[in-house]
């Protein structure tokens, strides 16, 4: 018995050894597979380390050529497309989350908008299209003015807009309507309107409707879009729009693009309110840094501005600009601009740098009441395309700055004054001469509601 016993606790010994030497020796190889794991990733990242110092200098030469292509490509061959939409600007202050959207939309709903609003659609010329959106025979939808538009190009080049609902039974012309010779014709029951707007063939009938017509646009194509004249009181265009030398013979480098929810005033007042210049557009583009740490300004540099502005008896009004680029004493980046605002909706800057000459065509387009469509597009020399595509990008950011002021602000029709503000003064004022005689009523209901 004794021996049975003790024959049992050798055994159970015996097994609790060999169970700790296997411990053991799975402990020795995780930790020699640890070793083994660690000098692999080591030579690896040595033997990597070794050829890149080795073709250090071919990659350094593939990134620059690399660097080359990409700014040779968008500089000539893709302009720079940049888009922003209303909740993209202007928004920090509501707080993430799924739901964000929808809180933007309530804020927007909620804002107050202000007291003694214009009429939001003034006289002047609005760009409803760009020139490489519409390729002959193309037909597009446009929503502008508080109109619903069809644009269109017929065979013979020329791009035309007319009112988009058809006089028959009210289809849109731009939704399934198609282009023949310079003629457009209906979805529903191929009903064809000619160029003055007049319907020329009706299918199953010899003689066309006497009388029967749409609406049809003054429109031109300049500085890569198409402009309609838009009158509240019916009349011819009161100014031209033509052609410059720059757009003709410069190449375009790009656009950017902003929906922004403001009263049209308040665009081209923006050019006469010198003061905000160095107020909202001081704080450097290249970082963001100096606007929270102002001691940083220094070195991380500004942006200083200066601006006359001027109204002239016409529907012009002029602004000499000078910006310059400051860091400590340098003046690293200096521009002089000049600037022609041509009724509501068109701006035009010339801009000359030390690097040479680029030109900014600015067109404001009321879609709604409140709501602008702001494009930017760029042109400059073959020999500084990519000052081009920069100012494409720079612009925009500095534009943005507005944006966000505007996206929040509230229309004020009496605001209070001060000295400074004698431009802005004379701008508002100046505005009342693109506002029609006879306000359009159904327009201002559609803004106070
Ligand atoms: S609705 Fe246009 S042709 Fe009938
Ligand atoms: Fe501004």
């Amino acid at each position: 018995m004794a021996n049975a016993e003790h024959k049992m606790a050798t055994d159970t010994n015996l097994l609790t050894f060999e169970k700790c030497h296997l411990e053991l020796s799975r402990a020795e190889f995780n930790m020699d597979a640890v070793l083994f794991y660690a000098k692999l990733i080591q030579g690896v990242f040595l033997a990597v380390l070794n050829s890149f110092i080795d073709y250090s200098f071919y990659i350094f030469l593939t990134v620059i050529l690399f660097l080359v292509f990409f700014l040779v490509y968008k500089s000539y061959l893709s302009p720079v497309l940049y888009v922003k939409e209303l909740s993209d600007i202007g928004f920090k202050h509501i707080s993430p989350g799924p739901d964000r959207a929808e809180r933007i939309a309530r804020a927007q709903k909620a804002r107050r908008l202000g007291s003694k609003i214009p009429p939001p659609y003034p006289n002047g010329w609005f760009a409803v299209a760009e020139t490489s959106q519409l390729g002959i025979g193309r037909v597009l939808s446009v929503d502008a003015l508080g109109q619903n538009l069809c644009v269109y190009r017929g065979e013979d080049g020329v791009a035309r807009c007319v009112d988009a609902y058809c006089p028959h039974l009210g289809a849109n012309l731009a939704v399934g309507g198609s282009v023949y010779g310079n003629c457009i014709e209906c979805p529903f029951h191929k009903w064809k309107f000619g160029e003055n707007g007049a319907c020329v063939s009706v299918p199953g009938i010899d003689h066309p409707p006497k009388g029967v017509s749409i609406k049809t646009w003054n429109s031109v194509e300049v500085d890569g879009a198409i402009w309609i004249w838009h009158d509240a009181e019916g009349r011819d265009p009161l100014w031209p729009m033509s052609e410059v030398e720059e757009t003709k013979t410069w190449g375009f480098r790009g656009r950017n693009e902003f929906v922004v929810s403001a009263h049209i005033q308040e665009i081209p007042e923006n050019g006469a309110d010198v003061a905000h210049l160095n107020a909202v557009h001081s704080p450097s583009l290249v970082s963001s840094l100096g606007e929270r740490y102002p001691f940083l300004l220094n070195i991380i540099g500004c942006h200083t501005w200066t601006a006359d502005w001027s109204r002239n008896e016409d529907h012009t009004a002029n602004l000499s600009l000078t910006h310059d680029y400051k860091v400590l004493k340098y003046d690293l980046f200096h521009i002089d601009a000049s600037v022609t605002q041509s009724g509501p909706g068109h701006v035009r800057l010339l801009l000359k740098t030390n690097f040479g000459p680029m030109m900014v065509s600015q067109s404001v387009t009321p879609i709604g009441p409140l709501l602008q469509k702001i494009i930017h597009r760029v042109y400059s020399p073959k020999y500084n395309a990519f000052l081009g595509i920069m100012m494409v990008y720079s612009e925009a950011y500095m534009f943005e700055r507005d944006v966000a002021i505007w996206n929040s602000k509230i229309f004020v029709g009496a605001p209070a004054y001060v000295r400074t503000d004698k431009t802005i003064r004379l701008s508002a004022h100046g505005f009342r001469n693109f506002i029609a005689n006879i306000a359009n009523h159904s327009e201002m209901l559609v803004v106070i509601l």
